[in-house]
């Protein structure tokens, strides 16, 4: 039986099996290529997305366990055009190697914005412990989350 599924505002249908992990219908069903597969197993934080504005890995969270609630990936936060103020100041503090890391970091840095708009450096570092980056690029993706802040302090 199909599920219907609110992703970025729009309701997305799919046929996958409701324990189906989120982000295999995303990638696989719906073209939302946003979220990485990293671990597979709720560690590495590269499948981060938000639902109902909390961050979950979407590679452990069954379709069912989403009901009727709301999906926000990266592609619904922000566009090539129209950057969202995170991105921006992911770009601006070049707060990528790989890149592979960085989309989950970006949810999860969301996540707090909106729910503590004046973070401190350690709540950022808190809120992204569990967002690993290969690379080793942290302490400029820290920059960047508190780059954002101020963008949005001074806005
Ligand atoms: S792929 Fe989901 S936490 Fe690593
Ligand atoms: S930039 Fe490569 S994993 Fe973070």
């Amino acid at each position: 039986m199909a599920i219907n599924l609110k992703v970025n505002g729009q309701i997305r249908r799919t046929n996958a099996k409701p324990e189906t992990p989120l982000l295999y219908v995303l990638r696989n069903d719906l073209a939302l290529n946003g979220a990485k597969f990293g671990c597979g197993l709720s560690q590495c934080g590269a499948c981060t997305v938000l639902h109902n504005g909390k961050a979950v890995r979407s590679c452990v969270t069954p379709i069912s366990a989403i009901g009727t609630g709301e999906i926000t990936t990266i592609e619904g936060i922000g566009s090539t055009d129209k950057l969202h103020p995170l991105q921006k100041a992911f770009i601006d503090e070049q707060a990528a190697q790989c890149g592979y890391c960085t989309n989950g970091m970006i949810m999860s840095a969301k996540e707090l914005l909106d729910r503590t708009p004046r973070p401190t450096e350690k709540d950022v570092r808190e809120a992204l412990a569990g967002n690993l980056c290969r690379c080793g690029t942290h302490n400029r993706i820290i920059r960047a989350v508190l780059r954002a802040v101020e963008t949005a302090g001074r806005g």
